[in-house]
């Protein structure tokens, strides 16, 4: 089963789930990402795993182009009816990360916010992102992460074990919880993944901690 097919299964939940596990934090995380993208009118941004719309409805009305990308209909379903509410306008896509269906230097800038963990070739999508920006585009990908030490990140690893797993039993989604502490488990250090993206073409911003480490703001400029 694919990730996506999980995400239509949950995707009527994922919103409040998103928003308590996170403490609410999710959103102010967002508007970093696009803060680092430097976004200007005329730019044309695509937003990949884009979910129920968030990113693209944060970066709206700037007079930037916006698309977004997902394999869940259902996400995609409620991202259309989110975005009509925020009388944001965006061409939304089915589809993944790996295999994009645009051409060379179609977008200036390219975001994702928790989804790069979902996909399974992450060498491949950072490549993709690399082929569909133009030349000295920005991309931002926002991530949950495993503290990496310090007192107050052991506040967040005792939230992101034992919180978060508890909030997705009582919601009754055991099994989108039970992949999230493993995905987030699996997931490679900021420094790692850092390096891919450099492997993939990017001249890298130094990776940024949000929430006490419990999520990280990776960013870069096509080369
Ligand atoms: C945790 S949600 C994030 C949604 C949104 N970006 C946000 O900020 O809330 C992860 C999304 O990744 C999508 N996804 C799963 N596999 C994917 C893939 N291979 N490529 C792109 N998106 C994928 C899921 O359908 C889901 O909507």
């Amino acid at each position: 089963m694919g990730s996506g097919a999980m995400f239509d299964r949950i995707a009527r939940r994922y919103d409040r789930l998103n928003f308590i596990n996170s403490l609410g934090l999710d959103r102010g995380w967002r508007r970093r990402a696009i803060a680092s993208l430097r976004l200007e009118s005329g730019h044309r941004l695509l937003d990949l795993a884009t979910g129920t719309g968030d990113l693209l409805i944060e970066a709206g009305h700037r007079g930037v182009e916006l698309s977004g990308l997902d394999p869940s209909k259902e996400m995609l379903g409620l991202a259309r009816e989110k975005l009509a509410r925020a009388g944001v306008e965006a061409r939304l896509v089915e589809g993944i990360a790996e295999d994009l269906p645009f051409g060379a230097s179609s977008f200036d800038r390219v975001s994702m916010a928790f989804g790069i963990r979902n996909v399974p070739d992450r060498a491949r999508a950072l490549a993709e992102m690399g082929r569909v920006l133009a030349p000295g585009g920005r991309v931002a990908i926002l991530e949950l992460a495993e503290p990496e030490g310090g007192l107050l990140s052991a506040a967040a690893r005792l939230h992101v074990e034992h919180v978060v797993p508890l909030v997705g039993r009582l919601l009754s989604c055991g099994e989108a919880y039970r992949y999230l502490r493993s995905s987030i488990a699996a997931f490679p250090r900021a420094a790692e993944f850092d390096a891919l993206l450099s492997a993939a073409g990017f001249v890298t911003d130094p990776p940024l901690r949000l929430g006490l480490g419990a999520c990280v703001l990776f960013g870069g400029t096509k080369a």
